[in-house]
């Protein structure tokens, strides 16, 4: 009797295991393609551009080439191709496509190691040079946050400095609440790749979100599994964080003393990556993949097509909530024009999306909510 009760348990425990496992890889799901407008790739963008961040006079700091030691192999091999670059796009004069941005590197930034994911940028708006932060993996060495400031009339980065800490595992994005002050969500925990697998595939809370205050780093959150892209509202009370795994986006209210307390956990049923602000600040921009085992595929072999997708979420400025009722599907494309999106936000009436291996692309005369 006890026997048969164990393994009638032991089956159902199976079966709730597979079956959560088909529903999150979404074997099930179909969608189908909508662009906005007029979407093309942008010129000399060359591949990868996993993150952006838009300043309010139009100027899309862009990261390219990243990698991370636990992700899988065809990911790094492609990558290790891929120089890491910072880039620009001029939304006021797209004509000039995409600009590499000089780096001048200091003594702690070796530019043959700069892997470069998660960009904030804090905005100079008297002289425009904006101080620009960006979460490094510079494999093997352990991860830090470089800080930059940009020069407008060289279009050159200049490395002030490299933020470092053991606290932080593989880090993945960051928002800057003011200068050298900053979140950073720890993404994945193990450095390994098959035990980095096992993270994944089991929802292993091993992750969260850290607060830098200008000497070291303390976990604001409770234990999160694998939190990923972050942004501020604009007025810098709330913290938007992506769940990919759990496909949700998780909305904090700042405390006095930076620690979150948590508003709302919304299923957005997409594995959402990056996040950005529209410039007004009352539209969020989430963008991610919709079907999760064409993403799985698309970094063991770049050449497998995954899907794109940007969320547009309507904001309730008060409360920091995201309207779910009035949320709308941007763009959704099947990996032809742009393979395995990762960051999106509209400007004026074009939409720029990055993407983890692939093009960059802008959408003209989009009707933005
Ligand atoms: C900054 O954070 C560190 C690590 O939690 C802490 O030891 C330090 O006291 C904090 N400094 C300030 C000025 O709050």
């Amino acid at each position: 009797m006890l026997k048969k009760a164990i393994l009638v348990g032991l089956l159902a425990a199976v079966v709730y295991f597979v079956g959560t496992t088909v529903k999150m890889l979404g074997l099930h799901l179909h969608y189908y393609k909508h662009h906005p407008g007029t979407c093309r790739v942008v010129e000399n963008a060359g591949l990868s551009s996993e993150d952006f961040h838009v300043t309010s006079e139009g100027l899309a700091f862009i990261t390219s080439g990243v990698a991370f030691a636990s992700a899988p192999s065809g990911f790094i091999e492609f990558q290790e191709k891929n120089k890491g670059r910072i880039l620009v796009y001029n939304f006021k004069n797209p004509k000039k496509g995409a600009v590499g941005l000089k780096i001048k590197p200091s003594k702690t930034l070796d530019l043959a190691k700069f892997k470069p994911h998660g960009i904030s940028v804090l905005e100079d708006k008297t002289k425009g040079e904006h101080l620009v932060y960006v979460v490094n993996h510079p494999i093997p060495e352990p991860d830090a946050v470089e800080k930059f400031r940009f020069n407008p009339k060289t279009n050159e980065l200049v490395h002030l400095k490299s933020i470092t800490s053991n606290v932080m595992t593989t880090t993945n994005d960051l928002a800057v609440v003011e200068e050298d002050k900053f979140y950073i969500t720890n993404f994945v925990y193990f450095n390994e790749r098959s035990l980095a697998t096992f993270e994944g595939l089991f929802q292993l809370p091993l992750g969260g979100v850290l607060y830098y205050n200008g000497t070291g780093f303390t976990q604001v959150t409770p234990a999160l599994v694998q939190p990923n892209g972050v942004f501020l509202s604009k007025d810098l009370r709330y913290l938007y964080v992506n769940m990919p795994m759990e496909q949700q986006i998780r909305v904090y209210k700042r405390q006095k003393d930076n620690s979150l307390a948590p508003v709302q956990v919304l299923p957005v049923y997409s594995a959402v990556d990056n996040l950005h602000l529209s410039q007004d600040g009352k539209t969020l921009y989430s963008t991610g993949h919709p079907v999760v085992y064409k993403i799985l595929a698309h970094m063991e072999d770049p050449a497998q097509k995954a899907p794109s997708q940007v969320l547009q979420l309507p904001l309730n400025l008060k409360t920091g909530e995201i309207q779910m009722d009035q949320a709308s599907e941007l763009f959704y494309d099947h990996g032809d024009l742009i393979k395995a999106s990762t960051v999106g936000s509209v400007y004026e009436n074009s939409l720029l999306i990055g993407s983890l291996m692939d093009s960059l692309v802008v959408c003209d005369s989009v009707r933005a909510a």
